[in-house]
């Protein structure tokens, strides 16, 4: 979450350079003069003579010179307004050149350039429109005797006809060229003559909106409150049974694992050699030095790695763990479970997922009952976990947890890779007591990986796995013969040393046995295969030497050192690449198998279908939007603030019409091209805010899995199905969404003078976070937590800026050339189409004459519109698809 501000920050940077880059001399300060009518005209009452100006009628070259004209015409402010239009010379304004008066009438709603009596334009021009009476276009303002339009100016709307001008009324508001003014939507209070809003308002809406909200979170407090009674009546009862024991379970599992190795592709051998037997009822300590390899004969076991040699046989028939993944509980070293949730809900959330479907509700939940007095959880039932931020229960409770989620699946085997790391002896003492109590009362099979234990703890253990380095076996029998078989190797512990321990130093090789100070743990290996096969313990006299590296490498020859070096990697990635795509394609095929065959029932047990799975994790995802409430709350408080900076920035951005042709013929040369062009900034209003929204969606949807990938990857391979997991999440993220997207838009439009409809710039914003959300999805699939921010920065600089089509131009795109081949990533970005989208809405409501006459700019078009937001919709659709496979397709060993 600590992100998020950062973010945020960054996009305020980046959108003020981008604010800076603007260029307003361009687009507003070279037009704005004459839309205010404050053109500098030299006053007409000082005589052309004083200007120097030597004024012949006679002398064609004199009249030519512009700057005569422009002394004939003056800027007059149109009676009770403060609005200024450009007058023709009138007789009252005394012009005289040469003794002669100077002065033309125009009709309002015209404007007239000069006099109709232009004799040298009638004579020589082959253009038959030499009237220089023009109709003033919409936008506009021209009363009677206009010389040239003007733009209407703001605070007053001018008719479509350019005759009259009114003054803005109460409750709307009238930009510069307003033909129908805008109403203020009752969220700024806009008086009379307002020529902008700024919707201060909007601010009381969002705290309605979160009053509403924290409503909606008490009542489900409330039901919390009832619910709470509820289970604690259950314990009540619970409690009144003598004793805490759990039920027997129903399959039990005798595993014999025989000569089990593992060879890494780049030809290391970890595990070499290990057989022996992990039988129901009994606990199984699993001990050696770091790096023994006690996880990896864990996950050899139960199929989460593939072993390159060994058989294993379950209860005297040859078979694999993995076939039995739903009956086997595995808890992991660390604690992976949803922080956020209490422990009822994350026990009871996992017994109602993987307990049988045929049994009944009430009985899965007196499992959770049974199991958190088992654990003796019951007081911190209601609290929840927490994490190192936000405190929750202690680490041990924790660990119980832990162990419980695995519990309340009734598993027949248990493993559990070091439980008792990090928690004081005397929970770890606790923890040990309860592997014991679970095998001896539910006939389960216990092994645990176990890190320095106390000797009581040790001796809770009924069998003894100690692995020496490289993975292979020092000693594997009952707890209580382990001395006795050290001893009979001439190892002595010393009194004041816990077994344990010395057996430990043992295996490491630390300690030597009495008058062998030759003996090494290769030795001890081969004493035990010798124990195993003969059952005597005893070292070889006579070692034999083996060819150590030095000589072995010296030997090798050139062919060899090829195959190892080259070849043998090459041929591990080929390997690789093949199983992946054995297993891709048996998952597949198992996926098609059960959505064809409905009635088709899993044999080893019938777990949730498909909808109720959804509905399960759907009811989780609820519950940890529920139990995140303050963070909803800040998250939504973060999108309205990207979206009040991205108002600010684009405050003011509009699109004010292009002069009429005929003002442009006599517009100097060098600024003709500003003259023939609208000033058009919408396009990048709609660049602003699609970046704003890549921003905040990208980051905000990227918390939707990425921070709960370790979760996932436990849940699946505890059975859980992805497709029901990743809709559930989906569709609990819906609130999330609407929400930000009105937070988003109501900020948006508090400074921004829109002439869209408030609920059409909502559908095009919530469009655009949509496919942001998806796209954040994407990037939390395949990128790790910590990339994630970086990552979602350069998709949204991507995405929201490059491919929106304003930078480079979307008219160069489509015009090939460099773009040939790229071109297609602007037709698959959805801030493209977004701004789009927004651009049309904003221009259709305008009156200017281009806009209904002319193609659009940008190649843009008024009847793309629902292909846009169509568009917007699939591709984010299309982010969806690529998470859920990016999810499902990578990481896979994780999932096992
Ligand atoms: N997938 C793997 N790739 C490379 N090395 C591995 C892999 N799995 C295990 N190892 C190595 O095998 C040895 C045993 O690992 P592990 O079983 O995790 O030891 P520990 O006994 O501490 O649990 C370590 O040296 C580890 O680096
Ligand atoms: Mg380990």
């Amino acid at each position: 979450m600590l992100n998020k501000p950062f973010l945020c920050l960054l996009c305020i940077l980046f959108l003020s350079t981008l604010v800076l880059s603007q260029s307003p001399t361009q687009t507003q300060a070279q037009f704005l003069p004459t839309v205010t009518g404050s053109i500098s005209i030299p006053s007409p009452n000082v005589s052309l003579n004083q200007l120097a100006l030597n004024v012949n009628t006679s002398d064609l070259n004199s009249l030519l010179d512009p700057r005569i004209y422009s002394l004939l015409i003056k800027n007059k402010t149109y009676p009770n307004t403060h609005c200024m239009y450009i007058s023709t010379p009138r007789p009252e304004d005394n012009i005289t050149v040469n003794g002669q008066l100077i002065h033309w009438d125009c009709p309002a709603g015209f404007f007239c350039l000069g006099p109709n009596n232009t004799n040298i334009i009638n004579n020589n021009s082959t253009n038959s429109n030499t009237n220089s009476t023009v109709p003033c276009p919409p936008g506009f303002f021209c009363p009677e005797n206009s010389a040239q339009p003007v733009y209407c100016c703001e605070g007053y709307y001018c008719s479509k006809d350019a005759k009259n001008i009114t003054l803005c009324p109460a409750d709307f508001v009238c930009s510069i060229g307003t033909v129908d003014p805008v109403y203020c939507d009752r969220l700024a209070i806009c008086p009379a003559g307002s020529s902008k809003a700024n919707k201060f308002l909007v601010f009381v809406l969002v705290f309605l909106i979160a009053i509403v909200i924290i409503v909606l979170f008490q009542i489900k407090k409330k039901r919390d409150q009832l619910k709470n009674a509820k289970y604690d009546r259950l314990l009540t009862e619970q409690k009144l049974r003598l004793e805490r024991t759990l039920d027997p379970v129903k399959k039990t599992f005798d595993i014999e694992f025989e000569n089990l190795g593992l060879i890494l592709p780049s030809g290391i051998e970890i595990m070499k050699g290990v057989s022996g037997k992990l039988t129901h009822g009994r606990t199984c300590a699993i001990m050696g030095p770091s790096g023994a390899g006690k996880t990896t004969f864990v996950s050899l076991l139960t199929g989460k790695a593939k072993r390159t040699s060994g058989k294993v046989k379950i209860n005297n028939v040859p078979d694999s763990l993995e076939k039995y993944r739903k009956l086997i509980g595995f808890v992991p070293q660390e604690d992976v479970m949803l922080r956020e949730l209490t422990v009822r809900d994350i026990l009871v959330h996992s017994a109602l997922m993987r307990l049988p479907s045929d049994m009944d509700r009430k009985l899965k939940k007196q499992k959770v009952i049974e199991v958190i007095e088992f654990l003796e959880l019951s007081h911190v039932m209601e609290s929840i976990i927490g994490n190192e931020e936000q405190r929750g229960v202690s680490g041990g409770q924790r660990k119980r947890v832990n162990i419980g989620m695995e519990l309340v699946a009734e598993p027949s085997v248990l493993f559990l890779d070091e439980p008792t790391s990090g928690l004081d002896s005397a929970t770890a003492l606790e923890v040990c007591n309860l592997l014991k109590k679970i095998a001896h009362s539910q006939g389960m099979t216990v092994a645990a990986v176990i890190h320095s234990p106390s000797p009581q703890a040790f001796n809770t253990f009924d069998d003894f796995l100690l692995l020496g380095k490289g993975g292979r076996i020092v000693y594997f029998g009952p707890t209580n013969k382990a001395m006795e078989y050290f001893e009979s190797l001439g190892y002595r512990c010393p009194e004041d040393e816990s077994p344990a321990d010395y057996m430990m130093e043992v295996a490491a090789g630390k300690v030597k046995p009495v008058n062998r100070e030759d003996i090494t743990v290769p030795d001890l290996f081969e004493a035990w295969e010798k124990y195993r096969e003969y059952g005597k313990a005893s070292f070889n006299n006579t070692k034999i030497g083996m060819p150590d590296d030095e000589t072995e490498s010296a030997s090798r020859n050139c062919c060899q050192a090829f195959w190892v070096e080259f070849c043998l990697p090459f041929f591990h990635i080929i390997q690789d690449i093949g199983e992946y795509i054995a297993d891709v394609t048996i998952e597949l095929f198992l996926f098609l198998k059960r959505s064809f065959c409905f009635c088709q029932r899993d044999p080893i047990r019938e777990t949730p279908n498909i909808f109720i799975a959804f509905l399960l994790l759907f009811k989780r995802a609820c519950l940890q939007l529920y139990r995140n409430r303050t963070q909803f709350l800040l998250d939504q408080l973060l999108h309205l603030g990207c979206g009040i900076f991205i108002s600010l920035a684009v405050s003011n951005l509009d699109y004010i019409g292009k002069a009429p042709d005929q003002i442009c013929q006599i517009t100097p040369y060098v600024l003709l091209p500003i003259c023939l062009r609208a000033k058009d900034s919408i396009q990048n209003v709609g660049v602003f805010m699609a970046l704003g929204v890549t921003f905040a969606g990208i980051s905000a949807g990227g918390s939707t899995f990425g921070y709960e990938k370790v979760v996932y990857w436990r849940d699946t391979s505890a059975g859980m199905r992805t497709v029901p997991y990743f809709l559930a999440k989906l569709v609990a993220d819906i609130p999330r969404l609407l929400i930000a997207a009105l937070m988003f838009t109501l900020a948006f439009i508090i400074f921004y003078s829109f002439k869209a409809r408030l609920w059409q710039i909502y559908i095009i914003i919530l469009l655009t976070y949509v496919a942001a959300w998806a796209m954040g999805y994407f990037i939390s699939a395949v990128a790790s937590k910590e990339k994630l921010s970086l990552v979602g920065t350069g998709f949204a600089l991507g995405w929201g800026m490059v491919l929106s089509g304003a930078t480079p131009k979307l008219e160069d795109v489509k015009s090939g050339g460099t773009f040939t081949y790229i071109g297609w990533f602007w037709d698959i970005s959805a801030p493209r189409w977004a701004v789009e989208a927004l651009y049309l809405k904003e221009l259709e409501p305008r009156l200017w004459d281009e806009i209904k006459t002319e193609p659009l700019g940008h190649t843009y078009s008024f009847n793309d519109y629902p292909q846009c937001l169509w568009n917007i919709l699939l591709i984010a659709f299309g982010w969806a698809v690529l998470a859920f496979f990016a999810m499902k397709l990578t990481n896979r060993d994780k999932h096992k």
